[in-house]
């Protein structure tokens, strides 16, 4: 067995304390707006797991939830961290976009310097649909991105994209089919992709963890990692829990059922500061090389 390697991040977090959290909107599968939310059990599942974070390691930093932003919780999806540099996400329904600029007004507080790729041209990118993996950045296109953006995300931060598509409806973000474990694992639930997907990621993982859609449905890919520690939705797989153990991983479980409402868990209310992408960059002599049309690697010279 091989040891662990840890990924280059994870440890740096903002989040969203749920003050306003509701489901009033249905913009994916899970949302049933019939369905009731108990504010005070979200607030104390999310107190648990923000706590639980920390005590693996890794910090946290809080941003205000806006009142009439639901969805604020769920900052993976505010943008990609590139270092110092934030793309500031394009939100695909106009229910969530004041949260891009909720959350550019903070990263601009934090020192980062922010970039908004998409547009109404480019279309949207949401950054859960976002990962560094290997020497690549895995971009999703499909429900929540487009993928014009690829591109347009290559050129603006210098590295190679590797498109894949999201097909499954229920598994509308990558971060929910595809969860990075270490330098060379991930849990990856392939049912979500198409088949040329399916390959490039393969290609970039060699050791994959492969859940099935119910598997994937108990959202244990939406988990984050510190260092050798998955923290794990409650409900999660035995095998899947199983297996990490036996590649030396520590799984702990945080019950976060009442954010689960609004189609989301761990990963989607963790937004990893600390990414820096320079494993995927681009020398200048790479900007044309490739005849694979899933790898956006600039195309514009
Ligand atoms: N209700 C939110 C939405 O549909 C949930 C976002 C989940 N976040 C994630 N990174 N998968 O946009």
């Amino acid at each position: 067995m091989t040891a662990i390697r840890p990924l280059s991040w994870g440890r740096h977090y903002l989040m969203c304390r749920p003050e306003h959290f509701r489901v009033t909107y249905a913009i994916n599968p899970w949302m049933d707006v019939e369905s009731p939310v108990d504010p005070d059990l979200a607030l104390e599942q999310w107190d648990r797991l923000a706590g639980t974070i920390e005590a693996a390691g890794a910090r946290v930093e809080r941003i205000t939830q806006l009142p009439e932003t639901p969805d604020m919780v769920y900052a993976m999806n505010y943008g990609l961290i590139d270092g110092d540099h934030v793309v500031v996400s394009r939100f695909r329904h106009e229910q969530r976009r004041p949260e891009a600029s909720a959350a550019e007004w903070w990263f601009g507080e934090a020192g980062l310097r922010t970039t908004r790729v998409a547009d109404a041209r480019a279309g949207a990118f949401e950054a859960g649909d976002a990962f560094l993996v290997g020497t690549s950045l895995l971009v999703a296109d499909g429900p929540r991105t487009d993928r014009a953006t690829h591109d347009v995300l290559s050129r603006a931060l210098g590295v190679r994209v590797t498109s894949v598509r999201i097909t499954h409806p229920a598994l509308y973000h990558l971060d929910l089919s595809f969860c990075p474990l270490d330098e060379s694992r991930a849990i990856v639930a392939p049912s979500a992709w198409d088949a040329a997907g399916r390959a490039r990621v393969a290609a970039l993982v060699p050791q994959p963890l492969v859940i099935d859609d119910e598997e994937a449905f108990t959202f244990c890919a939406n988990s984050v990692v510190v260092d050798d520690i998955v923290i794990m939705p409650a409900g999660l797989p035995v095998r899947v829990g199983r297996q990490l153990e036996r590649w030396g991983f520590t799984v702990v479980a945080v019950d976060v059922s009442e954010l689960h409402k609004g189609g989301g868990s761990i990963r989607c209310m963790t937004l990893p500061l600390d990414t820096v992408l320079d494993d995927a960059r681009l020398e200048l002599g790479d900007r044309h090389v490739t005849a694979d049309p899933g790898l956006a690697v600039c195309q514009t010279s």
